[in-house]
């Protein structure tokens, strides 16, 4: 399919087929389709945690406001979490970093101070949702991004040390009745012209 068909075909879910789950082999090419997520200066400041198991995922629907549903129907949930600390970062860094993404990191992100860094990190972590959502899409699985999650709650939910979790994507097959997908809601979208210019 081309990229374009893709990118209209692909809508937030809004309810799943409880009884359809993504499959072994696919969760193994989804493990590293996360894998390879690009970053700035290949920082990597992330952690994604994917729950496939049925009680994990309500106890993760309880802390997931209006989207709890789709965590106790959907197949799994990915979670997206960034990197807890700039020191956490940089205690690790060195070990896997280019001498000049080190150097680009002390040189220009670190003396902006610690907000900056953190931003900055969380923006690689927004950046692989974007791609991942595209990727998932390929494959034609279904999927719901959620800002609305309680972090917190997830982190200790899920034991995450050292990470702080931003954003969740459930993942499944879509409910034949969701009311969301195009065939039955349009997508929306600003006009072309207001969002993209070619100069
Ligand atoms: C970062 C992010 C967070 C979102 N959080 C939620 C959410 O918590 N629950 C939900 O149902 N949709 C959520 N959405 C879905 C958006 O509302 C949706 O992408 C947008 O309306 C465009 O619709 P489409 O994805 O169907 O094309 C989120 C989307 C993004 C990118």
């Amino acid at each position: 399919m081309e990229f374009i068909d893709i990118a209209k075909s692909r809508y937030t879910t809004k309810k799943y087929d409880a009884s359809k789950k993504v499959s072994e082999a696919d969760i193994e090419r989804i493990k590293e389709i996360l894998q390879y997520s690009p970053s700035s200066i290949n920082s990597q400041p992330w952690k994604f945690t994917i729950v496939g198991n049925q009680e994990l995922k309500e106890k993760l629907g309880k802390a997931s406001y209006f989207n709890e549903e789709k965590l106790v129907e959907g197949s799994h949930v990915v979670v997206f979490s960034v990197v807890e600390s700039a020191a956490n970062f940089e205690e690790n860094m060195e070990s896997y970093l280019a001498e000049g993404a080190v150097w680009y990191y002390n040189n220009f992100l670190k003396p902006q101070g610690d907000e900056k860094v953190q931003n900055w990190m969380s923006e690689q972590v927004y950046l692989a949702i974007g791609y991942f959502l595209s990727a998932i899409a390929s494959m034609n699985i279904d999927s719901t991004p959620m800002e609305g999650i309680e972090n917190d709650k997830y982190k200790e939910i899920l034991g995450l040390d050292g990470y702080q979790p931003l954003v969740a994507v459930m993942i499944g097959y879509r409910d034949e009745e969701d009311g969301n997908q195009p065939a039955k809601t349009a997508k929306s979208r600003l006009e072309l012209d207001s969002v993209v210019e070619v100069l």
